[in-house]
């Protein structure tokens, strides 16, 4: 039986098997097991009078242990049942001078460090659970809503968000790579015969896919080559991106909203014991700040998100709302606004979010400047039909728009972007074969990850990190 199976349902009088790693070994008596199946640990008792001092000697933290024993209503605090060994294997020793992970509070940074142990930790337990937990929600909210999933693939010839930021595909050898006449690189020898890159999302494809299937998403790895070493970016992350055929930019709205709330709520129903962990943790952690720099308790700013609306809130608005805010009058903000049509930096999203709102809020009709080229154009020709979500203490959660449908403006719009037509031709078509109004957007995994779980670097809710100068693992 799993731990977790084990202390929910009680089997008292039971004689059981378990396989685990130690997180603790008391008084040469006590042992707490874990199976990462939950965030409880298994007591077992163990008769030191009858057992080997050999082996007691070998239950050390980190050491996997088979354990074989009885299962009684436990005598002592902290858990319902324990268990009583009648017979233990050493599974695989650990070194206690060398294991890494002690009985003891270690630094999120150095739990990076060894972040092929992490996974044997509370915390990192309690949170790749629930990542595994968020994942199978998205995916059922999805399919009980009639949407199909659809791959998209990961390496592509061209840049769907167009800022240049992208990991090039290449088996080119780079010491002697071959050239034209005229001295520059021959993308044309290259393994897929031209330039080729790892997908920054999987937009473009899921749109054509869209305009023949109605309703799809998709959730895949996506990747960005941008050099920030922020708590919020990583340059390999996963994302969650649906694409509806007649939706414009309102019901776009609508769906992501009821999507992030039903798998909140998903959560909250599903994974009590894990998120009642973090949120203990949270407020353990931030126990020695003053009142006013902790954040809200984990569980509080769940529900507050599922029993409220999200804020609709249009981005000149937002510019009026920031620009007379007391932060950018008294020049608080990095970059202070000025004019319509700057770009919002997370220190304004923040303070919407944060400060002026109170909740979750859509921001909407941004600058056709500030957003890339695929987004439908409003009437006043200055706006395009984009919304950003943005939550408390993450800022930009879910990036969307209503696409631009019409074949003319979006040729232009190709061409005003610096794009090469040639990369985007079969994009282009479609808008020539029964072309419709449709939306869609993209919700960043890690990103809501980190909201769900409270953990505020993202580089702990990913298993294996990719940031830049950092790849290991
Ligand atoms: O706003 P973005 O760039 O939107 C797109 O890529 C659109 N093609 C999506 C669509 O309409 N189908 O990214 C979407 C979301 C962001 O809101 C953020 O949550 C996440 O992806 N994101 C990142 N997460 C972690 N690390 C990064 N470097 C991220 N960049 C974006």
């Amino acid at each position: 039986m799993d731990i977790k199976e084990i202390l929910s349902a009680e089997p008292i009088g039971k004689t059981i098997e378990v396989r685990g790693w130690v997180r603790t070994f008391r008084s040469n008596r006590f042992i707490a097991l874990n199976d990462g199946s939950g965030v409880k640990n298994l007591q077992v008792v163990v008769d030191f009078e009858t057992e080997s001092p050999e082996l007691l000697k070998r239950i050390t933290t980190g050491a996997c242990l088979q354990v074989t024993g009885e299962i009684a209503a436990s005598q002592g605090r902290g858990q319902t049942v324990e268990m009583f060994s009648t017979d233990i294997k050493v599974l695989g020793d650990s070194d206690p001078d060398e294991f890494p992970l002690q009985p003891k509070k270690h630094s999120m940074e150095f739990l990076r460090e060894i972040a092929h142990l992490r996974p044997r930790t509370q915390t990192f337990g309690a949170v790749f659970r629930i990542r595994h937990a968020l994942q199978f929600a998205i995916h059922k909210y999805f399919n009980d809503n009639g949407f199909f999933m659809v791959h998209t693939p990961i390496i592509t010839g061209s840049d769907a968000e167009g800022a240049g930021e992208m990991f090039r595909v290449s088996t080119l050898d780079p010491k002697s790579p071959p050239l034209t006449e005229d001295g520059s690189l021959d993308w044309g020898e290259d393994f897929f015969g031209k330039e080729s890159n790892l997908t920054v999302s999987g937009q473009l494809e899921a749109e054509l896919f869209a305009m023949g299937l109605g309703k799809v998403y998709t959730f895949g790895p996506t990747f960005r080559a941008e050099n920030s070493n922020t708590t919020r970016h990583l340059a390999e992350f996963w994302m969650i991106e649906p694409e509806v055929a007649f939706n414009d930019l309102f019901d776009n709205m609508d769906l992501a909203e009821d999507c992030l709330k039903y798998v909140i709520r998903y959560l909250m129903e599903n994974c009590k014991d894990d998120l009642q962990f973090l949120h203990d943790r949270l407020i353990e952690e931030e126990k020695s700040l003053p009142q006013d720099k902790r954040s809200i308790p984990l569980l509080e700013k769940l529900e507050s998100v599922v029993s409220n609306e999200f804020v609709r809130c249009s981005y000149t608005e937002a510019i009026d709302i920031l620009r007379n805010s007391k932060p950018n009058k008294k020049k608080k903000f990095q970059y202070v606004i000025e004019e319509w049509g700057a770009d919002l930096q997370s220190e304004h999203e923040r303070y919407l979010v944060e400060k002026h709102f109170g909740k979750p809020v859509i921001l909407y009709d941004y600058p056709a400047s500030i957003k890339a080229f695929y987004m439908r154009v409003n009437e006043d020709d200055k706006t395009v039909r984009a919304m950003d979500i943005l939550f408390p203490g993450i800022g930009e959660i879910v990036g969307g728009s209503q696409r631009e449908e019409r074949y003319d403006v979006l040729k232009q719009k190709i061409e005003d972007f610096g794009i090469e037509e040639e990369s985007l031709w079969w994009y282009l078509q479609t808008r020539k074969f029964g072309s419709c109004v449709h939306s869609g957007f993209g919700l960043g995994f890690e990103r809501l990850v980190s909201f769900v779980s409270g953990m505020s670097n993202i580089r702990d809710v990913i298993p294996f990190p990719r940031t830049p100068k950092n790849a290991e693992f």
